[in-house]
């Protein structure tokens, strides 16, 4: 078994979690279950239903993998309704006697409210919700909504400071708490995005502002630019979230095109919507991808505008996902060696630059030495021509 294929395909997701297992063990695989964006858990099969938000989240076990879509009101925008898609604030039209939540924490207490909520809405009468969450880690907090949206919680099983939450649908779901879950969103703006206001949900990331590294690369490249070179024509944006690197480089540079590539279905939606918003989609094109399925020669996608692949990128901006996997993390950080043209710089924000600039020296990139502002290191690569992957 390869590096990849050992490593979770789910963001964030454990297989080897003790509150994993437990969920695992409440399942019979001869019975349907609604897994609530919580990956794919072992012992479900063909009659278990999985919610996914993230292209990386394939029907592992031969569940019925459903993707997230975000809420018909904010989509209206920017794209035609997904018919396959689940939408928060809609019912999926049939009810499960078991629902299983497994919080990821990564993507926020309110997205795991969300999920709580989504489950507690699809249980038919007697059915049971479960969570399984480290103590710790926000577990009395979410056994409370529990309570809350179903009148009744009780502690099942305790493994390695975990709990297994269970609720059942005794006496009906608070649909009114759980649509509130359901339908929130975040509206911000900062003053390095000028005037304009972004949207997020829960589930994505940056949702309810700009995320301090994000804000600490954006300064920098506002005073100090890029790489003392012309304006940039094309702006590639690895892992874009709702997209304020997108977003600031497109409005920055007047007449550069810009390509944001996203996994998580919520957060590339929302990137669309905020570019159609700041009257930027015409320069910015988002696509749901894993940008570790992009990389040539594994594709000449017909959805990436022409010149990214073929003449090259002049910039590319990431703030990266630092809980990925090293090996993984590893190949979505050099992956900008593909898309660039010889000697064009990517700029990159982490916390600590250590595995960064590791993984960057490996595949050849020339550094710079690390731009250290208050809790982020900021660092520029190039991959000089002889070295260009392409
Ligand atoms: C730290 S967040 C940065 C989001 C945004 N650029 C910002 O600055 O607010 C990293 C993003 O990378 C996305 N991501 C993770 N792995 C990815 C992959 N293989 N391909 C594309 N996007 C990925 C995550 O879903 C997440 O939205």
């Amino acid at each position: 078994m390869n590096a990849t294929q050992d490593t979770p395909l789910v963001d964030g997701f454990n297989p080897r979690d003790p509150g994993v297992a437990m969920l695992a063990r409440a399942i019979d695989p001869a019975r349907p279950a609604l897994l609530v964006h919580c990956g794919p858990l072992p012992g479900a099969g063909p009659n278990a239903t999985r919610l996914v938000l993230d292209v990386r989240e394939r029907p592992e076990n031969g569940e019925r993998c459903i993707p997230a879509q975000l809420p018909a009101d904010l989509r209206a925008a920017s794209a035609p309704p997904d018919t396959d898609a689940v939408d928060p604030a809609l019912p999926l039209g049939r009810r499960w006697p078991l629902a299983l939540v497994w919080p990821r924490a990564h993507l926020g207490k309110d997205f795991s409210e969300q999920c709580l909520a989504l489950a507690a809405m699809h249980l038919e009468p007697g059915g049971r919700l479960l969570c399984a969450v480290r103590k710790a880690r926000g577990g009395a907090s979410l056994k409370r909504s529990m309570a809350a949206l179903l009148g009744n919680v009780r502690v099942a099983a305790r493994d390695h400071g975990y709990h297994l939450h269970i609720s059942e649908n005794v006496a009906g779901v608070d649909l009114q708490l759980a649509r509130a879950a359901c339908e929130r969103r975040y509206a911000w703006s900062d003053p390095l995005l000028g005037e304009l206001e972004l949207l997020g949900v829960p589930g994505v990331f940056s949702r309810k502002h700009l995320d301090l590294g994000t804000a600490a690369l954006l300064r920098h490249l506002t005073e100090n630019g890029t790489n003392g070179g012309p304006a940039p024509s094309r702006v590639l944006d690895i892992g874009c979230g709702v997209g304020p690197l997108s977003i600031w480089a497109a409005r920055r540079w007047p007449a550069a095109s810009v390509l944001a590539v996203e996994t998580n279905a919520l957060a590339a939606a929302l990137a669309r919507v905020n570019a159609v918003r700041a009257g930027l989609s015409e320069r910015v094109r988002v696509l749901h991808r894993d940008i570790l399925t992009m990389t040539p020669p594994a594709t000449q996608l017909e959805e990436v505008p022409p010149g990214f692949l073929t003449a090259g990128c002049d910039l590319a901006v990431v703030n990266p996902p630092t809980h990925a996997p090293s090996e993984l993390f590893a190949r979505l950080v050099t992956a900008p060696a593909s898309f660039l043209r010889p000697g064009a710089p990517a700029w990159f924000v982490v916390n600590r630059s250590g595995s960064l600039r590791k993984a960057l020296r490996r595949s050849g990139a020339e550094l710079d030495a690390p731009v250290e502002v208050p809790g982020f290191h900021l660092v520029r690569a190039r991959w000089p021509a002889s070295l260009h992957t392409r």
